[in-house]
């Protein structure tokens, strides 16, 4: 049967709400069941998970360029409604200069590039309910890492290859061309049988996104249908493509391929053994030059943390390099990026002054409650990090255009006198004895406590007195210095904590009544620095 015949039996182009290519077969599901046609005996049809699907023998009058035009008129109609959600919904939890959704779930930061003189940012989305489904691209730019301007819902999962999800990936920028690569996720079947393919996407004149297909369709030896986010760089007179991949004996890895053109890819092999066993998958890879040396970055999950704590299977590493001649790569020392509870998937940018920015997910796989929920909308980005490698460590500190959001500055006592800032939205700088606690984003019930325990000699996270529905409630970091300083920047519902000059992070969401604004010190009274921060330009239309 032809693709037409089968389009006008689903009733119509517009009926179809999603098109699969299965091994041999042409799947369609419809919106309204009501406009499919009396079926012949050559097509099979059946429920989904509440999908009602049509499926046909694939002949070879089907050619990719035909199941195409059925995407285009899926991604017409995506973009159309999506286009709706980008009106935020009023949230005291909203911050005022991090990068959030307007509606719906944000997660990873993906195609982080500077192009033809901006920033490009995108983020997993999906935009009608806070929930992990099918995903969308969003499209953000700034000219100083600060501002952020909402482009365009730059891919949407409307094609055979990524109806499930267009999944994370990175960006690269080849003279006038911006190229996007992801991951495309499909589900087939009622046991929802992953199947994985890495594709591409080009800007055009007009600044959307067409998108090229699937580049790597087969899987490498020995991997499942888990390998995913590709990671695509030049070095050393190639292409190269890092993805996160899970072996077959349930090993995660990284898989490398090369190309010449960006377009034909050729396998390398797995990388990774040396670390093994480190989890049953690796997601999300990053890979870059810091101060002569490479590094690879990466979410291992499911390695054990030292830390009773500590429950989350997700973690992030960052890992230090040694990269050989032909672009192949050994691990030798690795670091957790970010040792608080909400820190995943980064991405790292590299600006036209050559600093290295890194920006993560502030959030986790899997938690979908938070009393942001309430108000339509879950997850945000973090700040965005400069990293260095100094003396040996990396170090992360608040990339320098944070300065375009400082207001009024000043020295503040700080004791067991509450002191009211008003604000969620500050930096707080202050060095503290061992013995202390911090007392955060206040009032007379809800708290977030930092303390340097003396006797275990950790700096703790406590956030068990605040309005957190999922995930852990305390993390603890062991520090050797004599005393800590902290530089805090608080954002209505996150903290990100650069410790002793960006040697160590911690970053949770913390959410707390919107009123509770005060800060104060149990312990030796010290004097702080405190300075209010601006909202920054919201990437939404504000409703
Ligand atoms: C990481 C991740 C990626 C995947 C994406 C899907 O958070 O699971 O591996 O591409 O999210 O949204």
């Amino acid at each position: 049967m032809s693709l037409q015949r089968l389009i006008e039996l689903a009733g119509g182009l517009d009926n179809i709400q999603r098109i699969l290519a299965p091994d041999g077969r042409i799947v369609v599901a419809v919106s309204d069941r009501h406009a499919v046609c009396s079926l012949p005996d050559e097509v099979t049809a059946e429920s989904v998970l509440g999908e009602w699907q049509l499926s046909i023998k694939r002949d070879n009058t089907i050619q990719d360029e035909d199941l195409a035009l059925v995407g285009r008129s899926i991604a017409a109609r995506q973009q159309r409604k999506a286009a709706q959600y980008r009106v935020a919904r009023p949230s005291h939890y909203r911050p005022q200069w991090h990068i959030s959704p307007p509606q719906g779930l944000l997660n990873d930061p993906n195609g982080f590039i500077y192009h033809d003189g901006a920033y490009h940012l995108f983020y997993q989305w999906y935009p009608y309910s806070c929930e992990h489904k099918d995903k969308y691209w969003v499209h953000l730019t700034s000219d100083d890492l600060i501002s952020w301007h909402w482009q365009s819902v730059a891919l949407t999962p409307s094609d055979w290859f990524d109806s499930h999800g267009v999944f994370s990936g990175h960006a690269v920028s080849h003279g006038d061309d911006l190229m996007l690569f992801y991951t495309g996720n499909t589900r087939l079947g009622p046991d929802r049988q992953r199947q994985t393919m890495q594709c591409a996407a080009r800007m055009n004149a007009d600044g959307q996104f067409e998108k090229l297909g699937p580049l790597i369709r087969e899987l490498p030896p020995g991997v499942t249908e888990h390998i995913r986010d590709p990671k695509v760089a030049f070095h050393q007179g190639r292409w190269h493509m890092l993805l996160g991949a899970q072996t077959e004996s349930l090993q995660g890895r990284l898989a490398v391929y090369h190309s010449d053109d960006l377009l034909n890819w050729q396998f390398d092999k797995l990388y990774g053994d040396e670390l093994s066993p480190y989890g049953y998958m690796w997601e999300c890879p990053d890979w870059f030059e810091l101060g002569n040396e490479w590094f690879v970055v990466f979410g291992p999950q499911g390695i054990e943390s030292e830390n009773l704590h500590h429950n989350i299977v997700h973690q992030n590493r960052i890992f230090r390099v040694n990269q050989d001649e032909q672009g192949g790569f050994d691990f030798i020392e690795g670091w957790a990026l970010d040792e608080g509870f909400d820190f995943y998937a980064p991405q790292s940018v590299q600006t036209p002054d050559g600093r290295r920015v890194m920006c993560g997910w502030m959030g986790l796989p899997d938690e979908l409650d938070q009393p942001s929920c309430d108000h339509g909308w879950l997850h945000q980005l973090t700040s965005m990090r400069e990293l260095r490698w100094l003396n040996g460590r990396v170090l992360q500190q608040p990339a320098a255009e944070l300065d375009l959001l400082r207001g009024e500055t000043r020295q503040v006592n700080l004791n067991d006198k509450p002191l009211d800032l008003s604000t969620k939205s500050f930096e707080l700088v202050v060095t503290l004895a061992w013995g202390s606690e911090l007392h955060l984003m206040h009032d007379d019930k809800h708290k977030v406590v930092l303390t340097l325990d003396k006797q275990q000699g950790v700096l703790r996270f406590d956030r068990s007195q605040t309005l957190i529905r999922q995930g852990d409630t305390i993390r603890e970091l062991v520090l050797n210095s004599e005393s800590v300083t902290l530089q805090i920047l608080a954002d209505s519902s996150s903290l990100e904590i650069f410790i002793n000059g960006g040697e160590q992070v911690m970053t949770g969401r913390v959410f707390t009544p919107e009123h509770a604004t005060r800060i104060s010190l149990q312990g030796a009274a010290v004097s702080g620095r405190v300075t209010l921060l601006h909202s920054a330009h919201a990437p939404f239309v504000d409703a």
